[in-house]
């Protein structure tokens, strides 16, 4: 075979080697969306005490099969999972609760003052079909609150989570949020479910059939139409909580109300993750909005959580730890129309537009750039154009205040000319006092 041909057929084309399917690339004006609306969440978290942490993106595969629940769509379906090289069974994460989790448990962290309070954010992973806010790979921002059963945590948290969402655009959310109960009064709530659901075996879904026998409280999960009717008519779980979870989910409620947080208590929700004891709770955003066809769009959760007070045991901990969390899905943040981007605190205005002419000056530019960077202007130029006019309309454009030239004369004697691109005025700097011309010109552009 010659050289050609084996290198035609090695050639790939555009579609294979297009991002995967349901995932996406980052970049310009919506790069700066996803960094602001982080640093923003970062700060309002700071301020209520949350302090970051990072997992891994792969954890090891009984992380999420030991405590997301046989039957869930996200345990059973959705993950990604890989075998190493080495054959360890890794698993890229689908969600962070567990593996936050994990954490406390391995670092000894019961040891601290309680309760440990986390934020995080980070890429998901999910195979999902992809459609209107569900992608396959997404971005969470996530706050947790490990080692307190208190109820007030679980109010904190919804505090945090919608502040963060009102910093971001949305001025109209809504909590929708339930009590599932826990051990003690879980297992009448779930004879009370099977039996209702038995009476209706004809009208299920195959996999509300499966869902019956495996794991009952999914059943309430069901998209399909046919199973959404019957959902409505299922016995509630609000009507068989114990009296310690009536009390706390009173409580839940009556710090909402003191907030002035706007709720509605959603009997049929459950959320598709196994751990939840007690509260649930889902955020949407309530504003009407209507799809490209003109339709009105479902609403569709910003963002869930709930308490997991069993979640350490399944974990393998030999102490039970309650905790309460929740996670912002930040792709449908950025994506909504209610959303308003905050810019991040990287991205600068640039204050000078720089231009160099000639192969001198763009040897000696570097030490002109550095220079400013050092006084903290940031700039702006076009390395590739070559023309003075070209690269002057440039810098009109770019909305510079000033404009730095450094042309083959210049470079030979050392100077820079400095534009008033408002004034349009000119004059010669020494490269020598270019510092202090600088910090002159960082006071008159404050
Ligand atoms: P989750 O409800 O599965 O909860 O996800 C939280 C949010 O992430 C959702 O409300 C949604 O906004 C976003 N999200 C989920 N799946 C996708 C997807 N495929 N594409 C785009 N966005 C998505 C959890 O993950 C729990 N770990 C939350 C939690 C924290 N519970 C306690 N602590």
């Amino acid at each position: 075979m010659t050289n050609e041909k084996s290198d035609k057929k090695k050639k790939v084309n555009e579609d294979e080697i297009a991002s995967p399917k349901g995932m996406r690339d980052i970049f310009g004006k919506e790069y700066y969306a996803y960094q602001g609306f982080f640093e923003k969440a970062a700060e309002v978290a700071t301020y209520y005490g949350f302090r970051p942490i990072e997992t891994p993106v792969l954890e090891r595969e009984p992380v999420f099969t030991s405590s997301l629940g046989v039957g869930t769509d996200i345990r059973d379906k959705e993950m990604y999972t890989l075998k190493t090289k080495g054959g360890d069974h890794l698993v890229m994460r689908p969600e962070g609760t567990a593996a936050i989790m994990r954490a406390y448990i391995e670092h000894g962290m019961q040891a601290q003052p309680q309760p440990v309070m986390f934020y995080n954010y980070g890429p998901y992973f999910r195979h999902e079909n992809p459609q209107r806010g569900r992608l396959r790979e997404f971005r969470q921002f996530g706050l947790e609150i490990l080692g307190t059963p208190k109820s007030i945590a679980d109010a904190l948290i919804i505090r945090t989570m919608t502040l963060v969402l009102e910093e971001a655009g949305f001025k109209n959310l809504s909590v929708e949020i339930n009590s599932i109960g826990d051990k003690t009064c879980r297992g009448s709530y779930m004879r009370a479910l099977v039996g209702f659901y038995k009476k209706h075996t004809s009208s299920l879904c195959s996999d509300c059939h499966e869902r019956l026998k495996t794991n009952p409280l999914r059943l309430l999960d069901c998209k399909n139409p046919k199973c959404q009717e019957l959902k409505a008519e299922a016995p509630t779980s609000i009507a068989s909580l114990c009296n310690e979870c009536r009390h706390h989910f009173k409580e839940v409620i009556e710090y909402l109300e003191a907030m002035e947080i706007s709720y509605r208590i959603n009997n049929n929700l459950v959320r598709g993750l196994d751990y939840y004891t007690r509260t649930v709770f889902e955020v949407i955003d309530a504003t009407p909005t209507l799809l490209e066809n003109g339709e009105p769009a479902a609403p569709i959760a910003l963002g869930g959580g709930g308490r997991y007070d069993y979640l350490a045991k399944a974990l393998g901990s030999k102490k039970e730890v309650p905790a309460v969390g929740c996670a912002i899905g930040v792709d449908r943040v950025i994506m909504s129309p209610a959303h308003k981007p905050l810019d991040p605190r990287i991205l600068k205005k640039p204050k000078v537009y720089f231009i160099q002419l000639g192969s001198e000056a763009k040897l000696k530019s570097f030490t002109i750039i550095e220079t400013l960077r050092k006084a903290h202007v940031p700039i702006a130029q076009s390395l590739s154009k070559d023309g003075l006019a070209q690269q002057l309309a440039i810098a009109e454009r770019s909305g510079a205040p000033y404009t730095i030239i450094f042309g083959q004369k210049e470079a030979l004697d050392d100077t820079v000319i400095a534009r008033n691109m408002e004034t349009r005025s000119q004059e010669t700097v020494k490269l020598a006092d270019l510092p202090d011309f600088v910090k002159h010109l960082k006071d008159e552009l404050r």
